[in-house]
């Protein structure tokens, strides 16, 4: 399920406001905190692909009052990102969160936490190949529900993949609403607004294997 890169460390710079990927950070959190405004009051559900610590969804929920409406599933292989993010759901009180130690790379992971109105991919479509991007792509419909939203992130490092990546996206029948490239930086945020009619979860399946 893993390699050897240390998934722990890598969320240190997010410490760093000035480094590239607490930019990032705080555009995914813009989006996510844009998307719950534009549904005010409604019960909502959210789920989180490699959520990692959670920084992105846990701290947009810590600064919101209606935190409880949104039905939260991070799915995180690592033991440590998990307790970090378990730890951070208990201190601001997010009773609605579910922290997952699982395979967000099996299918059979989201049977619990989907249909989503709400996908976050961030941190995942650089870390594994082209052909399971595009798996992972074609396997949304299978977790957003009606109307739902995907937030990803991905690389722009050559080859940059994220042409065809939007192109894949509008064939799974996303629209497109946003896509940062900033200058002076790799990373890209996406949000799309998925348009087509929701699939059953398959039973099983590996849509993605991790290889960073
Ligand atoms: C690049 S980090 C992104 C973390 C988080 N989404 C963020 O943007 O802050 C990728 C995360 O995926 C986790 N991961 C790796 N393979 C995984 C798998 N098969 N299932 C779930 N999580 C996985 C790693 O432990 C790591 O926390």
């Amino acid at each position: 399920m893993n390699d050897g890169k240390d998934w722990f460390a890598w969320h240190s710079p997010y410490a760093d406001d000035d480094s590239p990927l607490a930019r990032r950070l705080r555009l995914v959190q813009q989006h996510i905190a844009a998307w719950f405004d534009e549904r005010p009051g409604k019960p909502v559900s959210v789920v989180s692909m490699c959520a990692g610590q959670g920084h992105d969804v846990l701290n947009v929920l810590a600064s919101r009052p209606d935190a409880t409406r949104a039905d939260v599933t991070l799915i995180e292989s690592d033991p440590r990102n998990v307790a970090a993010a378990r730890a951070k759901a208990v201190t601001e009180n997010l009773e609605t969160v579910t922290v997952m130690q699982a395979d967000a790379g099996d299918l059979a992971s989201y049977r619990q936490a989907v249909p989503a109105d709400l996908v976050i991919m961030a941190g995942v479509l650089g870390n594994i190949s082209d052909a399971d991007a595009h798996a992972t792509i074609n396997a949304l419909p299978q977790l957003c529900a009606a109307d739902a939203t995907v937030i990803w992130t991905r690389t722009r490092r050559a080859p940059d993949l994220t042409p065809r990546i939007r192109t894949w996206l509008a064939d799974a029948g996303f629209a497109e609403r946003v896509f940062h490239a900033p200058d002076g930086v790799l990373f890209s945020v996406g949000v799309h607004r998925f348009a087509g009619t929701p699939q059953p979860l398959a039973t099983n399946g590996e849509i993605f294997t991790f290889i960073a």
